[in-house]
């Protein structure tokens, strides 16, 4: 079976959050788990971050692939060319090499954050483009087309519309990663991209009379997944659905489901990873020690026995929660805890931490910026990992904490709710469940939740040696959901 996946980012290539470390780990993930029967192959621009990425890897090479496309803009064709990242090891990677568009300093935006004035087009072309050459380049029309987030939304638009002669048995796959971004533009634009007329309505791609890309590809989908099953219900409520909850609900049960991410674990493991001062594993963790040690000392800061180390890594934006952790600072005296934060994003987040880090240098060390290295030695080095997420589809940095041995705070929310399993502290302390959630997402919420942890980790050595054992032992491998995956392709391919 071949499925064409279609998206914006994807781990080794270019990463900007979660989205990237899904679509860089299912294809292999998928090969595995059906035995080989299912051939994915990925769509991608050529961003420079991509170019980058395999110029810096001596064993990676960009072959042409000699597929060039035109698609039907209407300011004349757009002419693009598909290369193959060969060398990797994995099922084939196709980018779509178009340098006027996706040549550029960071993927969606500029320094200042601000979006890029052509991004409809630039994924209007990744979209067409990959349905264009997807059958030359996978030897057969895909029998699959599994589209992520609003950058692939229109592939199923097209797929539906004009490629409906030729594609009439193929099916249909949307996973919406985050329905806070949609991809709105103006109206009229769609008259430039080769939107089908019938494409532009209520039950559509249409919005307020606007273009939603996500919503042309929910619409379009034979089936919607999110990564999460509670996401999967809160985004059909007014509370979460981010105006399309309406839309949504009149899909019917049948056709938005929640699949839970899985772990690349090849690539996050404390006992092979490389980015770590020590590795360690559940049985010989004595090297987490070491990591926490050396991560106090790259941060600047100085923890006693009994002190823990609390670690966040998070985009800055408004759906993480950081400013209840903000607000949580003054306390980190009293908690008797230490505070490494990394993340770059909303500006005014960026200040608000800096300034705290200078007012409060002694508890919070704050790093701004995009550094996967150093995130690693935070979900190894820290005790105790931070998620105050206002909403949160799945969220990976509480699965990576957990398997590197780091307790989860969290909001329970979303995938938080249904990933860290927090029966009551007497369980937790039996082995029983992950790690502390809380219910409202406030100040009192976190720190009660917080309070809790830092009790237990200070009084009960035994007992929170046994939530870290659960959250390391825990499977969160790609195994289960690449199945849930594969039970859905044969469920909408041949239609
Ligand atoms: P989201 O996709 O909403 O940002 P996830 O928890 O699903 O949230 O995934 C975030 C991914 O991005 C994780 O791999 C995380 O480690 C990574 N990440 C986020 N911020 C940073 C940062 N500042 N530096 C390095 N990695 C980061
Ligand atoms: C989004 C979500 C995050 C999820 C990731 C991967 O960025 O915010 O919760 O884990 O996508 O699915």
């Amino acid at each position: 079976m071949r499925v064409a996946i279609i998206a914006s980012e994807a781990v080794p290539w270019c990463k900007t959050g979660g989205l990237a470390d899904v679509v860089g780990a299912l294809p292999q993930a998928l090969v595995d788990q059906s035995a080989g029967k299912v051939a994915p192959a990925t769509f991608l621009p050529l961003y420079r971050q991509v170019r980058e990425s395999i110029a810096n890897d001596p064993q990676l090479q960009l072959v042409e692939t000699g597929v060039e496309v035109a698609v039907p803009f209407s300011l004349g064709p757009e002419r693009a060319r598909f290369f193959e990242v060969v060398g990797h090891g994995g099922p084939p990677v196709y980018v779509l090499d178009a340098p006027h568009r996706y040549d550029r300093p960071r993927l969606y935006d500029d320094e200042s954050g601000k979006a890029y004035p052509d991004n409809l087009y630039r994924y209007a072309l990744l979209c067409r483009g990959a349905l264009e050459a997807a059958t030359a380049l996978m030897g057969g029309v895909p029998d699959v087309v599994h589209a992520h987030d609003w950058q692939g939304g229109l592939a199923l638009a097209y797929l539906r519309t004009r490629y409906l002669q030729t594609h009439a048995h193929t099916g249909a796959v949307m996973t919406i990663h985050n329905l806070a971004y949609q991809g709105l533009f103006a109206g009229e634009h769609r008259h430039n991209i080769d939107l089908d007329p019938s494409a532009f309505n209520l039950e559509r791609a249409e919005y307020f009379g606007g273009l939603n890309l996500l919503k042309a590809g929910i619409a379009y989908a034979d089936v919607t997944t999110t990564v999460s099953e509670t996401y999967a219900q809160e985004i059909t409520t007014p509370d979460y659905g981010c105006g399309l909850d309406g839309f949504l609900q009149a899909r019917g049960a049948g056709r938005l489901c929640g699949i839970v991410n899985g772990v690349d674990t090849d690539v996050w493991s404390p006992a092979t990873d490389k980015a770590l001062p020590a590795n360690y594993s559940v049985d010989k963790v004595a090297g987490k020690a070491t990591c926490r040690q050396q991560l106090l000392a790259e941060m600047g800061l100085e923890a006693a026995e009994g002190e823990p180390v609390l670690g966040i890594v998070s985009r800055f934006t408004g759906q993480k929660g950081l400013d209840l952790v903000a607000d949580l600072v003054p306390h980190l005296h009293a908690l008797g805890a230490r505070l490494i934060v990394l993340g770059s994003g909303d500006a005014q987040l960026e200040h608000r931490f800096r300034y705290l880090a200078e007012c409060f240098g002694d508890h919070l060390a704050v790093r701004v910026g995009f550094d996967p290295k150093l995130a690693r030695r935070i979900f190894a080095g820290s005790d105790i990992l931070l998620m105050p997420s206002r909403f949160e589809p799945c969220g990976l940095n509480q699965l990576y904490a957990m398997h590197y041995g780091t307790v989860p705070v969290v909001h329970a929310v979303g995938g938080l709710r249904d990933t860290v399993l927090d029966p009551g502290d007497q369980a937790l302390a039996r082995g029983e469940g992950t790690g502390f959630c809380f219910e409202h997402p406030t100040v009192v919420g976190l720190h009660w939740a917080l309070e809790r942890a830092v009790k237990m980790y200070r009084q009960n050595p035994r007992g929170w040696q046994a939530v870290v054992r659960s959250g390391m032992t825990r499977d969160v491998s790609w195994a289960k959901p690449a199945r849930a995956y594969l039970d859905l392709y044969h469920r909408v391919r041949g239609r």
